[in-house]
């Protein structure tokens, strides 16, 4: 996994900047990849996790960023696209003195890059950053943060949810269809409760019996099923991965019956190639970074202040984005994930190009 770019390729242009960050007392070791700031400053969440190896932790970073600028571009943001990646086992290392010194990095870049929660960080883990730099989100809402993102993850994804809908079977409305929601977390329990008052069926399941137990005391009527294999086997109309990546690979693909997928979780496709097994079953996917980015909305709003209803109002226009990202799909004749892709790379293109124009 290289950072650079040969200056002939023809593909996307590569990482602007990636750097690396240490605090040996405390143990900090982070990569910092800032992909793109055609769009303006970077942003993206920090992973903390135990990779394998620096290569592994370079490689994630580097690809995290990357799809960053893409979701950021199509959520309509003035941002770029970046990612941190802190190397270490949080339960271990974790501390004050770690995530500060990560935060005096982040403030070195001088705005270049606004850092946000992943796995492994959390809301406080971002208030204490954000003693040693100004750019940061995803904050508490005491300091003056959104909170928790999976409110508008999960209004993002109904929203792709209904406009995916509205493709296929000419209504965007969810009622009377039967819905498989894989994962009851923070985002699928919002999810559910979004699909429940549209009136559709849901069926859903969960490896956490508390999740399970929050479905049966707060939607008595959700249909609970073994694990995401039955669910994928279900007489579904509708599938919403809402628990790990790779949800979408060569297994779960041929066994599906939905003919729409639209999910919170990240990364569905297992490897390329899947986005065409479903376009070749008719199966219709809203790819997952479209619909998801109701999340990077509601913490990308703290930059000017948060507002909930502006943010639930920019992300109420995932709805128009998947909608058009599927004509465009059906006119190129190319699945939605290229075509999202392709129209995320022309807002890099033609919004990054205008600031060739000099202000004086
Ligand atoms: N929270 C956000 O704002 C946000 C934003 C964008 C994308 N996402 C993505 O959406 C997904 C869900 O996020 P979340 O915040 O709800 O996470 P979460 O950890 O709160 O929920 C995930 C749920 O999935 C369940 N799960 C794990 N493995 C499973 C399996 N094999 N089968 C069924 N259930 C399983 C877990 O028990 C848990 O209840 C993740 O992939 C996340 O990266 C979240």
């Amino acid at each position: 996994m290289g950072v650079f770019v040969s200056t002939d390729d023809p593909g996307p242009a590569g990482h602007e900047q990636v750097v690396f960050c240490q605090d040996r007392r405390s143990g900090l070791k982070a990569i910092i990849g800032i992909y793109s700031t055609a769009l303006g400053p970077a942003l993206g969440g920090t992973r903390f996790y135990p990779y394998a190896s620096e290569e592994a932790a370079l490689a994630d970073v580097l690809d995290l960023s990357r799809g960053m600028a893409y979701k950021n571009a199509l959520a309509g943001l003035d941002l770029g696209g970046g990612k941190a990646v802190i190397w270490g086992d949080p339960d271990q290392v974790k501390s004050e003195a770690l995530l500060r010194a990560y935060g005096r990095f982040v403030q070195s870049l001088a705005g270049r890059y606004y850092t946000a929660c992943d796995v492994g960080t959390y809301v406080a883990d971002m208030d204490v950053i954000a003693r040693e730099t100004r750019y940061v989100t995803g904050r508490s809402v005491e300091h003056g943060g959104a909170g928790d993102s999976s409110v508008l993850t999960a209004w993002g994804v109904f929203q792709g949810m209904r406009a995916a809908a509205e493709h296929v079977w000419g209504s965007p409305s969810l009622r009377g269809r039967r819905v498989g929601v894989a994962g009851l977390g923070k985002v699928g329990r919002h999810l559910t409760g979004h699909l429940v008052d549209d009136g559709a069926e849901v069926v859903a399941t969960d490896v956490d019996p508390r999740a399970l137990e929050w479905a049966r005391t707060n939607h008595p009527g959700v249909a609970l099923v073994a694990d995401a294999a039955a669910l994928v086997a279900a007489d579904i109309d509708v599938y919403a991965p809402c628990a790990l990546g790779g949800a979408l690979n060569d297994e779960t693909v041929p066994a599906l019956r939905a003919r729409v997928v639209a999910g919170a979780a990240n990364n569905q496709l297992a490897h390329p190639g899947i986005e065409k097994l479903l376009a070749d079953r008719g199966i219709l996917y809203a790819p997952d970074y479209v619909v998801n980015a109701g999340g990077v909305i509601q913490v990308a709003d703290e930059i000017e202040g948060f507002n909930f209803d502006r943010a639930k109002l920019r992300a109420t226009r995932i709805f128009d984005t998947t909608r058009q990202i599927l004509r465009l799909a059906d006119d190129e004749g190319v699945p939605p994930a290229v075509a999202a892709d392709r129209l995320a790379e022309r807002r890099m293109a033609d919004v990054g190009r205008l600031r060739a124009i000099h202000l004086g």
